[in-house]
């Protein structure tokens, strides 16, 4: 398993380019579903979870080319319908080719994802949706078995404004019959993305990036050509990665309007953050304060910044609190962060920083995503040698994630150890 080999102490300067939104990327990917048309999508990150997403889409039955950040989905054969569980259990998103696979065949059988590192994560919004539309839905053999004689558009009140059961139900709503209505409905920038893709396909939709979607089902729709928002969390995290080496770092491809409550807390904390041609400069000018957060749906604190904040808070000196209120189990890098020298006191749902200690360098194992990309951040701070293994997880949603960061000064490079 590829590991980071790190010697941290040295400042990132220099310019990267942020690419495409893995976030986004996935549910337009699966959009594509809803056509035989052409399809050709541009800025898709080349990312492990996208090639996943590709392999399910050639499974059931698309043809799919990639150069590298654009893809091109074709007819290929009948669509099957089945998303099997060796696809569903590596990525969580999969379960994102129910709405489409009902919204043109009236049935789906989806592999239950199972849960992940960070919580449950269960689909219940997803199906209780689909249910309100006139979809049958059985779980039999680890499966769900939805089904239904013609998708109904629908008044959906989302408990919670999940972004899966808001993407999931709105690329059901594009061909069912009638208006469906998502009420509670998540506004993330990814749901904007993919409703405009969905609106260039010939779908009527109105409120996008507001708590009430609604969309006119249509019969028909036709192929696209969509170009994919940058990725707001990879921009987050290289903004920290300024921060917390004391850097000076221009990201080009950026929209600072996506992750504007990031942006203002790290400015808050003395990060100096300017709009130049084309990008942002992100540079160190002052000893930065310690700033509390808590995590919230959009436009909130993301909580896939959660991470990669209280790696910076742990070399800031002085106390803050973070509040994860999204997931249930998303403090596992903080055993981590431990080993490098970190204070931090875990509360339930509160990390307690006590900041300014200096992280001296060890090896750690990252435990998803954001997690991992904590743990770079917290190596590149800390004096002396880290590894970073199982980079993996980094590899699901971070693009050459060394690659960028050695461009700009870091001694980090990526190793494969044969034991
Ligand atoms: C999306 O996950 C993102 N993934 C996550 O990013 C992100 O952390 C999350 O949204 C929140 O912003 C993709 O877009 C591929 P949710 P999703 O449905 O859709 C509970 C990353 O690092 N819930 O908004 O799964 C759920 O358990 C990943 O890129 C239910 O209870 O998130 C969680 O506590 C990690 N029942 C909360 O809602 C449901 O049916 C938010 O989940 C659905 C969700």
């Amino acid at each position: 398993m590829d590991q980071f080999e790190i010697v941290g102490g040295r400042k990132i300067k220099g310019t990267v380019k942020i690419s495409g939104s893995k976030n986004a990327a996935l549910p337009c990917l699966f959009a594509t579903l809803l056509t035989d048309e052409p399809c050709q999508l541009d800025h898709v990150p080349q990312l492990d979870d996208i090639d996943i997403a590709i392999k399910l889409l050639v499974v059931l039955g698309k043809q799919v080319t990639r150069d590298r950040d654009q893809v091109v989905i074709t007819h290929g054969t009948n669509l099957t319908g089945k998303a099997p569980y060796e696809l569903v259990r590596r990525m969580r998103a999969s379960v994102l080719v129910m709405g489409p696979l009902l919204a043109r065949m009236g049935r789906a059988r989806v592999s239950l994802p199972g849960g992940c590192a960070i919580g449950a994560r269960p689909i219940n919004y997803h199906l209780e949706g689909f249910k309100r539309m006139g979809v049958k839905i059985e779980i039999e053999e680890g499966y769900v078995k939805a089904g239904c004689d013609s998708l109904k558009g629908a008044v959906i009140s989302l408990p919670y404004p999940s972004v899966g059961a808001t993407e999931n139900l709105m690329m059901a709503a594009a061909l069912a019959k009638g208006e469906t209505v998502i009420q509670k409905a998540a506004r993330e920038p990814e749901i904007v993305d993919l409703g405009r893709m969905l609106m260039g396909m010939g779908v009527p939709i109105e409120g996008l990036g507001s708590s009430r979607i609604k969309i006119t089902g249509v019969s028909t729709l036709s192929g696209v050509n969509h170009r994919v928002i940058p990725d707001r969390i990879e921009t987050g995290t290289f903004l920290i990665a300024a921060a917390v080496t004391k850097g000076d770092l221009t990201l080009k491809g950026v929209d600072l309007s996506h992750l504007d409550d990031v942006v203002q807390v790290l400015r808050k904390s003395g990060l100096s953050i300017k709009e130049v041609e084309g990008g942002v400069r992100a540079r160190w000018v002052k000893k930065l304060k310690p700033i509390d957060v808590a995590t919230a749906v959009y436009p909130g604190f993301p909580t896939d910044m959660q991470a990669q904040w209280i790696a910076l808070m742990s070399v800031i000196p002085g106390r803050c609190r973070v509040r994860e209120t999204v997931f249930e189990n998303r403090f596992l890098h903080v055993q981590e962060l431990f080993r490098f020298g970190a204070d931090i006191h875990l509360d339930g749902r509160d990390a307690i920083i006590h900041g300014g200690t200096h992280l001296s360098g060890c090896s750690v194992m990252a435990s998803d995503l954001r997690a991992g990309a904590a743990l770079v951040l917290a190596g590149l701070a800390a004096k002396g040698k880290s590894t970073i293994l199982r980079v993996y997880h980094l590899d699901r949603g971070y693009e050459q994630m060394e690659v960028k960061l050695r461009k700009c000064g870091a001694q980090i490079r990526r190793t494969n150890p044969v034991k």
